[in-house]
């Protein structure tokens, strides 16, 4: 076997690799991207504290202080290189119908000629790290295998967390096991002698995704969803498109199992846009007044879910790690978070403290003194003065699902969980109440489908601003957004064509603000109470009450015991605003006519019930 290029640098799989059709496409890669050698990932321990000493070298990674922060450290990245870059993603089926109108789009042939250039001799000057990794357990029949080859040794380590990262990916491969097939550059070549940066990165991006071939091609970013491909780009949007194809969904949602005092256990999964609350709520403590309840992590943020032969849906957390949001967490928000970061935790763009340990806006209470996450001097003064955030609003933390106090026992099971609701929640100020059950599965699709939400510092672009977010899946649906709405509702009758109980579906909303700009409900443990009226109505324990939009509680069916939250408040969070809703239903009227290609006519005859009613 040819194992050295014309550059002569040596490609030499290591025994463990037994599968010629990788082995040939790294030695196209190589070819292609030039780098100087190659790493061949074995995800063993050395390995990663080798890669890490390799980053602080390279003056990536700083090390925390060890007694504060065991096996921690902090990277800080360029200030152009911060979040999700939306508007360079881009979906290549060959029919842009296919894509539809929610996704950038061109034509595959041109988007290989445009990236052709841009890979050429892109590595050149760094190692290409070669990255299995099984989405999933090894071995279940849920999970997918993919090999990311990248030239960013954080991205390896990164891997490593979020995924069952290592060689053993490579015996479940065998000779000619499926793969998807991942590949990600910097943009960043070194010309010999030159000195790298702490951070390398190129200007221009291309987050690229080939639906028919199920190819990954990511450009000049080394942040997050942009960078490990795992994630955002192969277990939602490929993942997305194998489901519509296979007959399952990969959605943008925690899973979560909450049990009762009597050992009833239920499983709820939920979806929630970028930085609207998955991790705070996967972690959930229940509060005072919810003594002997537990809610423990199956996932945080993706889920895979298969229809099961008895009819049910069964969901698995294809992640192994987490990639939460650091700003706002806290003590009393997500104390099983705060303990999950004690130890092993990479985290990007926080501030580092004068005593070697990290620190971001809302942890606690503030330090005289620390360096930003760009370097610079932060006090509590120049914070004052200028507005400066010592963390970059979408900083983020890296750990190991292992790390969470609360998992759950069945997280890393092969055959995953039963789902008993699904929960789809957006950040809006007002128009949408606390929490609606819809009256059915279609209904449910409908609410789903026209969800809106305010903007997070997630993905670059403007914040705060409320767009159409259906499933919270507008940035991460690999496909017509049409047809994934189709695909729910085909799963729904195909469900009920079985006789089971389909999950019901609940909207929430924990965000709806005051006069002055504060949050009415108190959030966090506290949405332990809709929880456990979401539980009430699954039991037929809770009537609700019906209004336009489905069923909402009377106040009196919340378990109010440990918080005084009174009726006028409640009134607030859950009352309707018939001008609000007649604007709301505008802007449903606008994603249809968007969506009008394949758009289910279902949901058009949902909408004409709903403004019936609220015109009756
Ligand atoms: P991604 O990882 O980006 O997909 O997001 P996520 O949904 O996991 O986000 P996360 O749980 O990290 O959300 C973080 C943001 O939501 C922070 O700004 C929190 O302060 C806020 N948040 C979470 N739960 C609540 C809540 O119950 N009430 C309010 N007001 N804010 C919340
Ligand atoms: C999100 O933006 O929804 C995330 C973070 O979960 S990232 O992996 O960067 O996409
Ligand atoms: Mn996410």
């Amino acid at each position: 076997m040819n194992t050295s290029t014309q550059s002569g640098v040596d490609i030499q799989a290591p025994s463990f690799v037994q599968h010629p059709r990788i082995i040939s496409w790294v030695s196209d890669m190589v070819k292609l991207c030039k780098p100087s050698a190659v790493h061949w990932c074995d995800g063993s321990e050395q390995e990663y504290q080798f890669l890490c000493e390799l980053l602080v070298k390279a003056g990536t990674f700083k090390k925390l202080n060890p007694l504060l922060r065991p096996n921690s450290f902090l990277a800080c990245s360029d200030p152009s290189d911060v979040a999700r870059v939306e508007d360079r993603t881009f979906i290549c089926s060959k029919d842009k119908n296919e894509a539809g109108p929610t996704n950038n789009w061109m034509d595959p042939d041109q988007m290989r000629q445009t990236l052709q250039p841009l890979f050429e001799g892109c590595m050149k000057g760094r190692t290409l790290y070669v990255v299995p990794f099984s989405m999933g357990p090894l071995n279940s029949p849920i999970s997918h295998i993919g090999i990311e080859l990248s030239d960013s040794p954080y991205v390896a380590v990164n891997m490593r967390m979020m995924t069952r990262m290592g060689k053993a990916v490579y015996d479940v491969l065998g000779k000619e096991g499926e793969f998807v097939p991942c590949i990600h550059t910097v943009g960043a070549p070194l010309e010999t002698g030159e000195k790298d940066s702490n951070w390398p990165c190129n200007k221009t991006k291309y987050i690229v995704h080939y639906p028919e071939s199920r190819e990954i091609w990511s450009f000049g970013s080394g942040y997050g969803g942009n960078a490990l491909l795992g994630k955002k780009c192969f277990a939602l949007r490929i993942a997305s498109i194998m489901g519509h194809d296979e007959g399952w969904l990969a959605e943008h949602m925690l899973i979560l199992g909450v049990t009762s005092p009597e050992g009833k256990k239920y499983h709820v999964a939920a979806a929630f846009p970028s930085a609207c609350g998955k991790t705070n709520f996967a972690m959930l403590i229940p509060p005072k007044g919810f003594e002997g309840w537990r809610v423990t992590t199956i996932g945080d943020d993706i889920a895979w879910i298969k229809p099961g032969k008895d009819g049910r849906l069964y969901a698995i957390n294809p992640e192994a790690g987490y990639f939460g949001v650091a700003p706002g967490t806290n003590e009393k928000t997500n104390p099983n978070c705060m303990k999950s970061l004690t130890h092993d935790v990479i985290f990007t763009n926080v501030a580092l403290t004068d005593n070697g340990d990290v620190w971001w806006e809302g942890m606690g209470s503030d330090p005289e003194h620390c360096i930003d996450w760009q370097g610079k001097d932060w006090t509590p003064e120049i914070a004052k003065a200028t507005g400066a955030k010592a963390a970059h609003p979408n900083a983020r933390f890296t750990i190991s699902a292992t790390n969470n106090p609360a998992i759950d026992m069945a997280w890393d099971d092969p055959q995953g969980v039963a789902i008993d609701a699904f929960i789809f929640g957006g950040r809006r100020s007002n128009t949408v109440p606390l929490v609606t059950e819809a009256r059915d599965w279609v209904e449910g699709v409908y609410m789903a489908a026209t969800m809106g939400s305010e903007t997070t510092a997630a993905a670059t672009g403007a914040q705060g601003v409320v767009r159409r977010d259906p499933f919270a899946m507008i940035p991460f649906a690999g496909y017509n957004m049409s047809d994934y709405f189709q695909h729910w509702l085909d799963i729904g009758d195909k469900l009920a064509a079985t006789g089971a109980t389909l999950p019901k579906i609940f909207t929430t909303n924990w965000f709806t603000k005051d006069a002055d700009g504060k949050f009415v409900w108190p959030g966090y443990s506290e949405n332990m109470r809709v929880l456990k009226w979401m539980i009430d109505r699954l039991e037929g324990r809770a009537d609700g009450v019906e209004n336009v939009f489905g069923i909402s509680p009377s106040y009196s069916e919340i378990n109010w015991n440990g918080l005084n939250f009174t009726a006028k408040l409640f009134d607030q969070v859950t009352q309707f605003d018939k001008d609000l809703i007649v604007k709301e239903l505008k802007l449903h009227e606008e994603l249809f006519e968007q969506l009008a290609y394949h758009l289910p006519k279902e949901l058009t005859r949902t909408k004409v019930k709903l403004e019936e009613r609220l015109n009756a």
